[in-house]
């Protein structure tokens, strides 16, 4: 973290996790658990159809509300689809694009990605983008190579003012739901390379004021560690932000001086 820089965000992904009930309930346990004064943003990110409840739910806590994904066109027909406006009518104000079990089961690309934070900026939505290389591309040596493609190709035709509302998430595909964490050292290695080619396509000081998280295996006994990274600056956390004292401890090593 470097909080002199920029923000440290705290985002948990319910991915298909939880009905709009379950959800009021968790907004009810976390209200008694979360801190009062928070030194980074907390955003829980939740399946479409619990939004409204979400909204309703954490109004009054300071926690923002996040979608999982959103398509890039604006209106139309696209059956089954939800717009970037239609989510900012509902009071969303994050999105996470192109996490890998999208880009794995449903088909996205980095094509497809780049549509995506253009169609979420424009709406005024604050994209988590993701990038992240399997356990083959690590093994080959290419984790790099990669990663600079998936945020070039994210971020093209994207302009500087608009890059400060972007979030680059770095999960590794072989840490996620898997137990195994990236060391800090591989997750600091990585996100300090992304700040660096961020630094590279937009100057120093947008790269500097840019928000990267660390996610894969994110949880209370590993967090403090990542988080001790001047590069990482925050978490996007699966598993461990479905309970509300595992994600407040999550909270809680983010607010560590
Ligand atoms: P886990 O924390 O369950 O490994 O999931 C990470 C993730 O995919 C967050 O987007």
């Amino acid at each position: 973290m470097n909080r002199r820089y920029r923000k440290t965000i705290i985002a948990g992904n319910w991915k298909m996790n939880k009905t709009a009930s379950e959800t009021k309930k968790f907004a009810e346990e976390l209200k008694t658990l979360l801190p009062k004064a928070k030194w980074c943003d907390v955003v829980v990110c939740v399946p479409a159809v619990n939004i409204p409840a979400a909204i309703k739910a954490f109004k009054d806590m300071r926690v923002s509300v996040g979608a999982e994904n959103v398509f890039y066109e604006k209106s139309g027909a696209y059956t089954g689809e939800v717009s970037a406006d239609m989510l900012k009518d509902l009071g969303v104000k994050y999105v996470i694009i192109g996490h890998s079990e999208r880009r794995q089961y449903f088909g996205e690309t980095d094509v497809t990605v780049n549509k995506k934070v253009h169609a979420a900026l424009e709406a005024g939505l604050h994209p988590i983008i993701c990038v992240g290389e399997s356990l083959e591309q690590r093994e080959l040596g290419i984790t790099m190579e990669l990663i600079a493609l998936q945020v070039k190709s994210a971020l093209a035709g994207v302009p500087a003012e608009k890059l400060r509302r972007c979030v680059i998430a770095y999960e590794p595909i072989w840490a996620i739901g898997t137990g195994k964490t990236a060391t800090a050292e591989q997750a600091a290695e990585v996100c300090t390379f992304i700040r660096t080619t961020v630094r590279h396509l937009y100057g120093a000081r947008i790269a500097r004021s840019i928000t990267i998280q660390y996610g894969g295996s994110m949880k209370p006994s590993n967090a403090a560690e990542l988080l001790a990274q001047p590069d990482i600056d925050g978490g996007l956390i699966g598993g461990a932000a479905l309970k509300p004292d595992e994600f407040v401890n999550i909270i809680n090593a983010a607010n560590q001086e």
